[in-house]
């Protein structure tokens, strides 16, 4: 008899998450192409060292808590720290949807329907509109009265289509939804448009942020999230106990009093969005979509031998057709100038 016979039907259902090693021009997860300089590196591992590590990290995360409450100008009491956004994407569902509705968008980041899913909520997704990508808004507010969604997910920008949506239809949703509305602004340092201030005004608004992207820290695994107090002490308690480790607590202390150098990394990346999308926009037989992340959208004719082709190059990108609302798509990170290059004049040999 197989051993399914032990697993939830949800969790059966579920696809695995898989990514393999790639030796090549990495272009496939949005991460930082530069590491941290050594010296920043060192003076962490210091901080480290001096830590006890036979002690549960009590007062450490309490400290970086506080270090980036101020690092965003507002109070601890509106902050929970995780171990990545996407455990904090699963608390949040946990905490207030099993057996509920939960409202998302078409196309967007798989992670929202993989969770909702898994606790067996049914997912309402509203395509977006096609052309550019908005919300549409007649269709966003009926689906929000009809079918009253415990939890709403908006990326803002959307990955992975890389676009941002209007401030002013994000409120009205906010405004009228029953339940939380998460903006996750794991791309915002690339946008510089943030709802974090409206946190105030609206006590169902949850921002959600990462350090995995603009400050350069994918493997460490810390995010966040920014929203009323109360809704914060709810929050935490669906994070298991010491989630966030002395390691990630004393690094990331370390490179958030150095903030500043993740400046000119963003300043860099958003000058070579630029030019890699005027590359891209110059190849005929491609269409291309402009980004305010550190990523770009584009269709090929056939994207499953495009990316087979790229990968034989020594490029990977991403494939994100869904069969749906995305066809023949494909998303590239925006890496160092010369990995942008390698991709372009890749993608320009395996297209002629
Ligand atoms: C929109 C969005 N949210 C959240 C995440 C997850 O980030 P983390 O590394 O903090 O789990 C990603 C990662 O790709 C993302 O694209």
């Amino acid at each position: 008899m197989s051993v399914e016979r032990f697993f939830r039907k949800e969790l059966l259902e579920m696809p695995a998450y898989h990514l393999a090693e790639h030796d090549g021009v990495k272009l496939n997860q949005n991460e930082a192409p530069w590491d941290l300089p050594v010296p920043l590196k060192a003076l962490g591992v210091e901080a480290l060292l001096k830590t006890p590590w036979n002690r549960y990290p009590l007062g450490d995360t309490l400290l970086l808590k506080k270090k980036l409450a101020k690092h965003l100008g507002i109070w601890a009491d509106n902050l929970v720290i995780a171990n990545g956004s996407n455990v904090l994407i699963q608390a949040l569902v946990m905490a207030t949807s099993i057996d509920r509705n939960i409202l998302t968008f078409d196309p967007t980041f798989s992670v929202y329907e993989l969770e909702a899913n898994l606790f067996n909520n049914t997912v309402v997704r509203v395509p977006l509109n096609e052309e550019d990508f908005s919300i549409p808004e007649d269709l966003t507010l009926r689906a929000i009265k009809k079918f009253k969604p415990s939890l709403i997910f908006i990326a803002n920008p959307n990955a992975p289509t890389g676009n941002l949506f209007d401030i002013s239809l994000l409120k009205k949703i906010i405004a009228i939804a029953p339940g939380l509305v998460v903006i996750d602004e794991a791309y915002y340092p690339f946008s510089g448009t943030t709802m974090i201030d409206s946190v105030r005004e609206y006590e169902n608004l949850v921002v959600l942020r990462t350090f995995s992207k603009a400050f350069a820290l994918g493997g460490l695994r810390l995010g966040y999230v920014v929203c009323e107090t109360d809704v914060a002490r709810n929050l935490e308690k669906c994070l298991l106990p010491f989630c966030v480790s002395k390691i990630i607590a004393s690094l990331a202390m370390v490179v958030l009093d150095h903030a500043e150098y993740i400046n000119q990394y963003v300043k860099t990346i958003c000058s070579e969005r630029e030019r890699v999308y005027e590359g891209l926009k110059h190849i005929s037989s491609i269409k291309v979509y402009p980004s305010q992340a550190n990523f770009i959208l584009f269709q090929v004719e056939n994207s499953e031998k495009v990316f087979k082709s790229l990968l034989k190059e020594k490029v990977i990108i991403r494939q994100v057709s869904n069969g749906r609302s995305l066809t023949n798509a494909l998303r590239v990170s925006i890496g160092t100038p010369e990995e942008n290059d390698a991709f372009l004049s890749s993608l320009t040999k395996v297209l002629a």
